[in-house]
């Protein structure tokens, strides 16, 4: 583990025995989103030890082809992209999960240091170790962070300038007002250098979608549905999972596919001291993923303070990836 920084500030699961300024903050933005109509709950409460590891399952089924098409485009272009990031920056990577996107290119980068950063600390630690073992001369400083609440990445002035990596169509999690603000702050952590290097899913078939996000063996529902289980366990609840099922459905108006959890019996809980009512047939709103066709991502990025250098797509143009500097 030489040359392995953790940088752990304090993650949400690991406050649960004693109440905290933080733990306070979860119940509240969890229970303001359940007592709105439409009721929802953000994505990042995917994210326990079991959600991480349900989302890797998902990386692996057939019907999920994101990170299968985004490794080809990026084994493909590795010598490209990894010139057009340059040497010796910092590589920071929000949501890095299991870490194993970097390795795809890591082969042709040369990197001053790498900075994952993810809410599920437990995972995150994991990832960092495996990646060192494999790494030993690369600095990884992983941070447990929400990077919903802002991005500071702590850099010292002589530090090299970050490169932004953000793989697997994240950004399509937010609503495009918000995927500008997010891009905003990671432009904010740059001066003159740095860059942006991000995958965007692409507007496609809608039965290709819907597959993608209603697989035949489940696991896509079982991570839905694990979210409840989080909620339970972080905020002392009593939600019952088997009165809900998994719903997503592609919005080909909104260029989105919705994720939502459908009530399938009337169900009354207890969820941090509140009491909560859930009628037959309501949806709770889990997550969006939208689209983008490549020219509507670019004038995203353009008003996050961005110019496109490049971008790189498969044959049948069912994922971007593209690089990004700041103007
Ligand atoms: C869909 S997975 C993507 C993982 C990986 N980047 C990839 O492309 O396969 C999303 C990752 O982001 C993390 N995450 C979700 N919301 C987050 C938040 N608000 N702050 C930090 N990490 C978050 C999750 O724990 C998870 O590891």
């Amino acid at each position: 583990m030489l040359g392995l920084t953790f940088i752990m500030n304090l993650s949400i699961a690991e406050n649960i025995e004693e109440p905290s300024d933080e733990l306070t903050q979860v119940a509240q933005e969890v229970i303001a989103g359940l007592s709105q109509s439409p009721k929802q709950v953000s994505p990042k409460y995917f994210y326990d030890e079991k959600g991480s590891a349900l989302f890797d399952a998902i990386t692996e089924l057939d019907e999920y082809y994101v990170p299968r098409v985004e490794k080809a485009i990026l084994v493909r272009h590795r010598a490209e992209i990894c010139a057009a990031i340059g040497s010796g920056m910092t590589l920071v990577e929000p949501g890095a999960g299991s870490c194993e996107k970097i390795r795809w290119l890591l082969p042709e980068l040369d990197l001053a240091a790498y900075i994952p950063m993810d809410i599920s600390g437990e995972h995150l630690q994991a990832s960092a170790v495996s990646l060192s073992d494999d790494y030993a001369e690369l600095k990884i400083s992983p941070q447990v962070c929400d990077h919903t609440q802002g991005i500071d990445i702590d850099l010292a002035a002589d530090d090299a300038a970050p490169v932004f990596f953000y793989p697997g169509s994240s950004v399509g999690n937010f609503e495009p007002e918000a995927a500008v603000e997010f891009m905003r702050a990671m432009r904010a952590q740059m001066q003159d250098t740095g860059g942006l290097l991000i995958g965007v899913d692409t507007k496609k078939d809608a039965d290709i979608l819907h597959a993608a996000y209603n697989d035949s063996a489940g696991v896509t529902a079982q991570f839905n549905v694990n979210l409840l289980d989080n909620l339970n366990s972080l905020l002392e609840g009593d939600i019952d999972t088997d009165k809900f099922a998994h719903h997503a459905l592609y919005n080909a108006e909104h260029g989105r596919i919705e994720m939502h959890l459908r009530c399938i019996g009337r169900h009354s809980a207890q969820l941090a001291g509140h009491q909560l009512e859930f009628d037959e047939g309501e949806l709770v709103h889990t997550e969006y993923s939208y689209k983008y066709h490549p020219d509507e991502f670019i004038e995203l990025a353009k008003s996050a303070g961005f110019a496109p250098v490049k971008v790189w797509q498969d044959e049948d143009r069912w994922f971007s990836v593209m690089y990004f500097e700041p103007v």
